[in-house]
């Protein structure tokens, strides 16, 4: 019998042994180099989401978790409000490292939250340790979850588009835009994943194509100008992708290209999907233009993984991280609580009222 690889051991992000420092695996230097990096102090815990050292969503929020423990222990108050208070600021300067995926104020309420009901400083402490695992243990149950959901919607063969990466780097475990493909290769099934190379960071080429080459899934890396040919020439079935912020009409912010696979996907009939977990579900955002989106430094599209520019520093270049791809294009959205359908108003909704019976 053919061994299928472990493919769902990434670690990407931990508490070290102590709890004094975050560990995580160093997205920057993959495919070619695995480097780990050991994470305590408020800048370079910061400078870690800023520059995509972590990245993808759920992994962003579990960060942020165990970033808000460690900061939280460095504290020296000595009484209860003053502590809660320089803990605030912490997770305030945390927050502003990158604003589109919502996972990251998420995760940082919920920490905030916790500490807030401690009666003291010790006991703050402790609970935020526990929060935080909880954080990620949930992770790994939802993204389990999702990729139940989402093997349900298509077949043993079947031709899958993705955009970005949605898979364990970015989660933990399966992931969720790919999740259900690495679900059902360990159950022997056979996709052929066509990986747009993700411009201008390449998180396609780097992170997507690297993740389940590694697993043994059949991945095909395209230019991100290539999705609307492998689509014409009948080879996708459907999109998979996941997302940063999903807002209560459906609208979902997604890394930059997304919309515009969404669009070819509906010229050709095919159906797209959106994976994530309900943290990345934003009800108090109305629609899609009320999410914010990441502007980022000219020079990566000028110059960066290229050896010399490859265009006039004087050229102007716009570089939004993300864009919005309008409910209307969505074909279902994969929650850990099941897919909702459009209307999507009602349904993402009717999600969370479910999830709300389901813990109590
Ligand atoms: O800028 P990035 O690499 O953090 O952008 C990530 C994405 O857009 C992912 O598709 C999204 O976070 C979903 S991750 C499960």
């Amino acid at each position: 019998m053919e061994t299928i690889r472990p493919i769902t051991t990434i670690d990407n992000v931990r508490l070290c042994d102590d709890g004094t420092a975050v560990i995580i695996l160093d997205q920057t230097q993959l495919p070619n180099r695995t480097v780990y990096l050991t994470l305590s102090t408020a800048e370079e815990l910061f400078d870690a989401i800023h520059t995509l050292k972590v990245r993808g969503a759920p992994a962003i929020g579990i960060f942020a978790g165990y970033a808000c423990y460690v900061l939280a222990q460095q504290i020296s108050a000595r009484h209860r409000d003053e502590f809660l208070s320089q803990l605030e600021k912490q997770a305030d300067y945390l927050n502003r490292s990158r604003p589109t995926a919502v996972n990251l104020s998420w995760a940082l309420d919920r920490m905030m939250q916790t500490a807030r009901k401690a009666e003291d400083i010790p006991q703050a402490l402790e609970r935020l340790r526990e929060e935080c695992l909880s954080i990620h243990q949930e992770d790994i149950d939802m993204c389990r979850r999702i990729s139940e959901y989402g093997l349900s919607l298509i077949r043993d063969g079947d031709g899958i588009l993705t955009h970005c990466n949605a898979g364990p780097l970015a989660t933990s475990r399966y992931g969720t835009g790919l999740g259900p493909l690495f679900l059902g290769r360990e159950r022997g099934m056979n996709f052929h994943v066509y990986s747009d190379e993700t411009r201008p960071l390449l998180q396609g080429a780097r992170l997507t194509s690297y993740e389940l080459a590694k697993a043994g899934i059949d991945v095909t890396l395209i230019c991100d100008n290539m999705a609307s040919i492998v689509m014409k020439n009948g080879w996708i079935n459907a999109c998979f992708v996941g997302c940063d912020r999903v807002a209560a009409n459906g609208d979902t912010a997604n890394k930059i290209g997304t919309s515009g696979v969404a669009i070819l996907a509906k010229h050709y009939g095919i159906p797209f999907y959106v994976l994530g977990p309900t943290s990345t579900i934003d009800l108090s955002c109305p629609t899609g233009t009320d999410i914010p989106i990441e502007l980022r430094d000219p020079d990566e599209i000028r110059e960066k993984f290229y050896q010399e520019p490859m265009a006039l520093p004087e050229v102007k270049c716009y570089n939004p991280a993300f864009d919005v791809t309008d409910h209307s294009l969505i074909s279902g959205i994969v929650t850990e609580y099941g897919i909702c359908r459009a209307p999507y108003t009602e349904s993402l909704r009717a999600i969370f009222a479910k999830k709300k019976e389901e813990n109590r």
